[in-house]
Formats: C-alpha cells, structure tokens, sequence
C-alpha cells in the first residue's frame, strides 16, 4: 500500500507499507537544472548518497538508501520517532534527552564543514536511542560550503527560535547557545 505523504510544488514523498520504504521525488526549479546539468551543483538524489556516505563515515546514522538516481531516492523506514514528535507528545526525560542528542548531532554535522539550511527537529528520528538524519538532499560539502557557517548559524537561530513555541521545556534551556557554544 503506497501513502503520499508529501506533495508539494518541489517535492513528493510516498510511503510504501509493504516494502517499508520512503520513495521522494524531487521537481527542482530550472535554474537549479541548469546547475545540475553544468555540473556546478550534484543532482540532488547523488547529493543525497554523497551525504548519506560522508555522514555515516563520521558515525552519524542515516537511512539505508534502497536506489537512487538524479531526481529520486528511495530510503528504508526508520522505525523510530521523530525529535518533533517527540518534543510535543514526549515526557520530561524523553524530551530532554532528545534535545540533548539532537544537539550532539547537529554539532557533529556542523563540524563536517557541511552547510544546510533547515536543521528542523522534522528533519531527525529517534530509533534504538540513536538519532538518524533524513531529508539529506539539500545538504552541501564543498569547497565553499564552509565559508557559508556564518549564514548557516544564523537560519538556525531563527529555525529554533520559530520552534521554541513547541514546547514550554524549550524555554529552559537554549538549544542554540548550546549548539553555538560547542562548534
Ligand atoms: N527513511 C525514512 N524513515 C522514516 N521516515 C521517513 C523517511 N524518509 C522520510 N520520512 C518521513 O517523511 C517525511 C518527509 O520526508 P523529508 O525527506 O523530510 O521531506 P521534506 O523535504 O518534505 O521535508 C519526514 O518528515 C518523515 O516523517
Ligand atoms: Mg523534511
């Protein structure tokens, strides 16, 4: 049984219930075609196992990547639950003890030199106590990805702020002066 959970303009992603899997398709704006195309930019579906590869070297967990090709990527279910979830429907320890590995990973990620625009508490899971990263197409490892901390550092203080309303736990402690403080 496939389940569409996303269909938007840029993207789709569809469940698969039988094969347990994540298929997401991706429908990028022209100019980004015509970067793929120069080679200037990796097509987002290498880009994902680019990633995916470099992430899992570095001891970061990331979704078994089933098949891939320029505009399509196919991952296994992670059985888990993700740090949103969690952060609304969670208890006091489960709350804080996501938080804190949430942390660890985006620290960790941040250190690789790596530049992405949208660390949500959407975009982790929680399996087994160990936090996997997903949606890893827009992330970016190049020359110049390192440059770009600064802008990086800035759109997650503003991602986390937006999110401090999720819960009222987020206003004890300070995850990006936390995050901030460690890199
Ligand atoms: N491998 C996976 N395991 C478990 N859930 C997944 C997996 N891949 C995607 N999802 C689910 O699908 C949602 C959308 O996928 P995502 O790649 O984050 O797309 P978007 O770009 O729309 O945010 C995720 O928030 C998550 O709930
Ligand atoms: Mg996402």
């Amino acid at each position: 049984m496939e389940k569409i959970l996303v269909n938007q303009k840029r993207t789709k992603v569809i469940y698969d219930s039988k094969e347990k899997t994540y298929t997401k398709i991706l429908y990028p704006s022209l100019i980004k075609k015509i970067k793929f195309i120069l080679k200037i930019r990796k097509y987002p579906g290498a880009n994902f196992k680019y990633i995916a590869d470099i992430l899992k070297k570095n001891g970061i967990k990331v979704p078994e990547i089933v098949y891939f090709s320029n505009y399509k990527v196919i991952t296994k279910e992670i059985d888990g639950k993700k740090i949103m979830d969690i952060l609304i429907e969670g208890n006091k320890n489960e709350i804080s003890i996501a938080i804190k590995k949430y942390i660890e990973t985006v620290v960790r990620i941040i250190k690789l030199g790596i530049y992405f625009g949208d660390f949500s508490y959407d975009n982790f899971l929680i399996m087994n106590g160990e936090v996997y990263a997903i949606d890893l197409e827009d992330y970016r490892k190049d020359f110049f990805s390192k440059f770009k901390k600064r802008k990086m550092i800035l759109k997650l203080k503003n991602k986390l702020n937006e999110l401090k309303k999720l819960n009222e736990y987020l206003n004890k402690i300070d995850v990006y002066e936390e995050i901030k403080k460690k890199i």
